[in-house]
C-alpha cells in the first residue's frame, strides 16, 4: 500500500507532500508527525526509503504507508486526555505520535503479537525521550507495550475513546473490536479492504464510515492448537496519577510555558524594528482667547487709553 503522494528527502519532506495531497488536514496531525522522523524507525541501512510513500517490512518489523498513517490520524479524532489502544503496535511510531496530541493525562496502550518487536518498540521509544529533538516541546503521554495476540485481550478489560487495528480484521472479529470501544469512541480498522471508522453511538449501536480502500495483512489467528489453554491477554492497569506524577505535570508544563513566552519574545524583538522611544512631553495647557472676543477686548482697551489720553 502506499505510492500516493512522491517521496521527500527527508522527514519534513514527506510532511510536506502529505499535506500538500490533503491526507494531513489539521495542525495537531502535522505537528505530531514532524515531530517523529519516520527514518527513526527504519533499521540502519534502510533509512533512504523511509521517506517515501510506502510499507516496510523486514523480519517482524513491519511499518504502514505514511499515507494510510495520515487517514488514520484524522479519522481517530485525537484530543488530549483520551485513552487510546493500538491493536497490532508494532514498532510504535503511530503510538508515539499518538501520545504527543493526547498527552500527559491520556491513556496509550499497544498490544503485539511479537516480542522482538515489542523490544523494537521500547528501544525506540526510549531513544524518542532520550534524543528526540522535539520530546520537549510537547506533552507526551508514554504508550506502555504488551506482548500478545490482541484477539486474546480479557473479556473483563476496560474500554478505550479510541482504537487502532494495524492489520486486516476479519468480518467475524468486528463485534470483538467494537465492544472494546467507550460509547462515544471511535475504532479505525482494516476490514473488507477498506479502512473503516466507527464510532460507538450507544450501548449497542455503532455508526460505520469508509475512509479509503487499502490491502492489509490479516492479524495472526489464535496461535494455539485446539484443546490448549488460551494465553489471556492482559492489557496494562489505568491507574490514577500519583501526586508525584501530577507535580511533575505540571512543573514540567509551567517550565514549557516560561520557555515559550520567553522564546516568544525574543523572536518578536528579533522581528519588529526597535522603535525609537519617543519622549512623552507633556503638553501645557494655555488658555487661548478666542480670536473674536482679543479683537473687541483689543479695541476697548485702545478706546480706554485714548479717551484715557484725550
Ligand atoms: C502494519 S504493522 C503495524 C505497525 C504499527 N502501526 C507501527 O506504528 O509500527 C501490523 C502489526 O500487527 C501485528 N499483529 C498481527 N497480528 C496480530 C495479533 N493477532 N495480535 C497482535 N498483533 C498482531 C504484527 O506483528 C505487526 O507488527
Amino acid at each position: 500500500m502506499g505510492g500516493a503522494v512522491s517521496a521527500g528527502e527527508d522527514n519534513d519532506d514527506l510532511i510536506d507532500n502529505l499535506k500538500e495531497a490533503q491526507y494531513i488536514r489539521t495542525e495537531k496531525v502535522e505537528q505530531a508527525f514532524r515531530a517523529i522522523d519516520r527514518g527513526d524507525y527504519y533499521l540502519d541501512g534502510y533509512r533512504d526509503s523511509a521517506y517515501k510513500d510506502l510499507a516496510w517490512k523486514h523480519g517482524n518489523i513491519h511499518l504502514s504507508a505514511p499515507c494510510i498513517y495520515s487517514e488514520v490520524m484524522e479519522a481517530l479524532k485525537l484530543q488530549p486526555g483520551l485513552s487510546f489502544l493500538n491493536l497490532g503496535s508494532g514498532t510504535g511510531y503511530l503510538s508515539t505520535m499518538v501520545g504527543l496530541i493526547i498527552g500527559p493525562f491520556g491513556v496509550n496502550h499497544g498490544v503485539e503479537l511479537h516480542k522482538d518487536v515489542v523490544e523494537y518498540a521500547r528501544e525506540k521509544l526510549d531513544d524518542f525521550i532520550k534524543n528526540g529533538d522535539s520530546f520537549d516541546k510537547f506533552e507526551f503521554c508514554e504508550p506502555v507495550f504488551v506482548v500478545g495476540n490482541c484477539l486474546e485481550i480479557s473479556t473483563d478489560s476496560h474500554q478505550y475513546d479510541r482504537i487502532y487495528c494495524g492489520a486486516g480484521v476479519q468480518k467475524d472479529h468486528e463485534n470483538y473490536m467494537k465492544v472494546l470501544l467507550k460509547i462515544g469512541g471511535t475504532l479505525v480498522m482494516p476490514i473488507e479492504d477498506q479502512l473503516t471508522q466507527i464510532t460507538r453511538t450507544g450501548q449497542c449501536t455503532w455508526e460505520s464510515k469508509n475512509i479509503l480502500a487499502v490491502s492489509f495483512a490479516p492479524l495472526v489467528q489464535q496461535s494455539r492448537a485446539d484443546g490448549d489453554k488460551s494465553d489471556t491477554v492482559q492489557l496494562p492497569p489505568v491507574t490514577v496519577r500519583s501526586l508525584q506524577d501530577l507535580s511533575r505535570i505540571y512543573i514540567r508544563r509551567t517550565l514549557h510555558n516560561l520557555a515559550n513566552e520567553d522564546s516568544q519574545g525574543r523572536a518578536m524583538v528579533q522581528r519588529v524594528p526597535q522603535k525609537r522611544k519617543r519622549r512623552r512631553c507633556r503638553r501645557r495647557r494655555i488658555n487661548t482667547v478666542r480670536p473674536t472676543w482679543a479683537k473687541s477686548q483689543r479695541s476697548h482697551l485702545a478706546k480706554q487709553v485714548l479717551s484715557r489720553n484725550e
